[in-house]
């Protein structure tokens, strides 16, 4: 195939979502994931879907003679890079993990790729990669700094891809800066599936609707914003997977070679967490009790987008409103309580 891409963390939240986009683009998809955070029914369910198998590789991004036996097997046009490991708090009490799989792994398939002169690599950066923002909307020039081992760990990669665009000018290096993802498949058959007790505020307030959590705290009423809670800038699963094909679109169009190029995806609107809570509630006519609590250290006032570049570069922007994220995500945690567990 000519258009065959390998996506490593396929069988993720975002990876799984983005796969379904890139089968109705027309893309050839490997999927290679050690599911170390996602299951094999996660991919039937993709399968079931697109009405078509998936070929998925069980493998970890830090093995290279795995990767190697990959790239030989295949020809791929590019990689889109989502395996990773993404828990804040786990990463302050476990950082050698994260660096070796967030840093160590990417490295370890970087020179694969290059091995095998594959170029065109799409990564899954995040908006944390700016901290605390001076100003607001955030766009891709803003500076950048971490507080945490999780986003220095994405900060670090993106300073391996810029030397190694400037190394080598025959990379395409697409950093994609996800904003807040959230939302499900309109089918409700896949979504986000967390293990153990969320951490984000969307899978949080669904476990409280759907009866598994009793009550929401929301972390700060004190911030300078709209209403005192915090401000993000939420954006559907859905638009984002689009976000990724048009960034391989994007690719395929150029001419020359494009080195390092970061991009936001985000909606470019903040919302509040108690605007959230308040739609999620309205949409699903559903009770979210919750309470006012301290700061959750570490956390910032508000942090939204512009979303500017990823229209005039890719002619990519979020369609999907608050009220689809909330419909969403309350029909995948409505029809799976226990998420892909049966
Ligand atoms: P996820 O945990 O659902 O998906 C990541 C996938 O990578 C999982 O299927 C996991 O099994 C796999 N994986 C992890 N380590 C691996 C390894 N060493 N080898 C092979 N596979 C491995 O997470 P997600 O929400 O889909 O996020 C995808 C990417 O986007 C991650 O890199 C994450 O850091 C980044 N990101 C996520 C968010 C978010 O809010 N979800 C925000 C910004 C950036
Ligand atoms: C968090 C991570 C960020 C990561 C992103 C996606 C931190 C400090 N940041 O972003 O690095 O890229 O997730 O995985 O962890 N909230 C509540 N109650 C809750 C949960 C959250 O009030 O139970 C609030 C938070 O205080 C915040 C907002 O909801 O104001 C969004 O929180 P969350 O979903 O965790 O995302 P971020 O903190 O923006």
């Amino acid at each position: 195939m000519k258009n065959k891409i390998l996506v490593t963390g396929g069988a993720g939240y975002i990876g799984s979502h983005t796969c379904i986009a890139l089968h109705q683009a027309g893309y050839d998809i490997v999927i290679y994931d050690n599911l170390s955070n996602s299951s094999r029914e996660a991919i039937n369910r993709v399968s079931k879907l697109i009405c078509a198998p998936i070929e998925f590789i069980e493998g970890d991004i830090r093995d290279s003679d795995a990767l190697r036996q990959v790239f030989a097997e295949h020809q791929f046009i590019g990689v889109i890079h989502f395996a990773g490991l993404k828990a804040v708090g786990e990463s302050v009490a476990k950082p050698l993990m994260y660096y070796n799989n967030n840093v160590s792994g990417t490295i370890t398939l970087l020179e694969v790729m290059a091995e095998y002169k594959v170029k065109n690599f799409v990564f899954s950066s995040s908006a944390t990669v700016y901290g605390d923002p001076e100003i607001l909307p955030i766009d891709e020039n803003s500076p950048r700094s971490c507080t945490n081992p999780y986003g220095q760990s994405k900060l670090v990669v993106e300073h391996v891809l810029e030397d190694l665009a400037v190394s080598d000018s025959n990379w395409n290096l697409i950093t994609l800066r996800y904003f807040n993802p959230v939302g499900a498949h309109a089918s409700g058959q896949i979504g986000e599936d967390p293990n153990d007790i969320p951490n984000n505020l969307m899978p949080y307030i669904s476990q409280v609707a759907v009866g598994k959590l009793a009550k929401l705290s929301i972390f700060g009423n004190d911030y300078p914003t709209v209403d005192g809670t915090g401000v993000r800038d939420f954006i559907h699963v859905t638009d984002l997977a689009a976000g990724h094909v048009a960034a391989l679109k994007y690719l395929e169009q150029q001419t020359s070679n494009i080195g390092f190029m970061p991009i936001n995806l985000g909606s470019g609107t903040g919302s509040s967490v108690l605007e959230l809570v308040t739609a999620f509630a309205e949409v699903t006519g559903q009770n979210i009790p919750y309470q006012f609590a301290e700061r959750r250290a570490g956390d910032i006032a508000s942090c939204y987008a512009s979303a500017d570049k990823a229209q005039s570069l890719l002619g990519w922007q979020a369609q999907l409103s608050i009220t689809d994220m909330c419909q969403d995500t309350w029909r995948w945690q409505s029809m799976n309580p226990n998420g892909y567990k049966v």
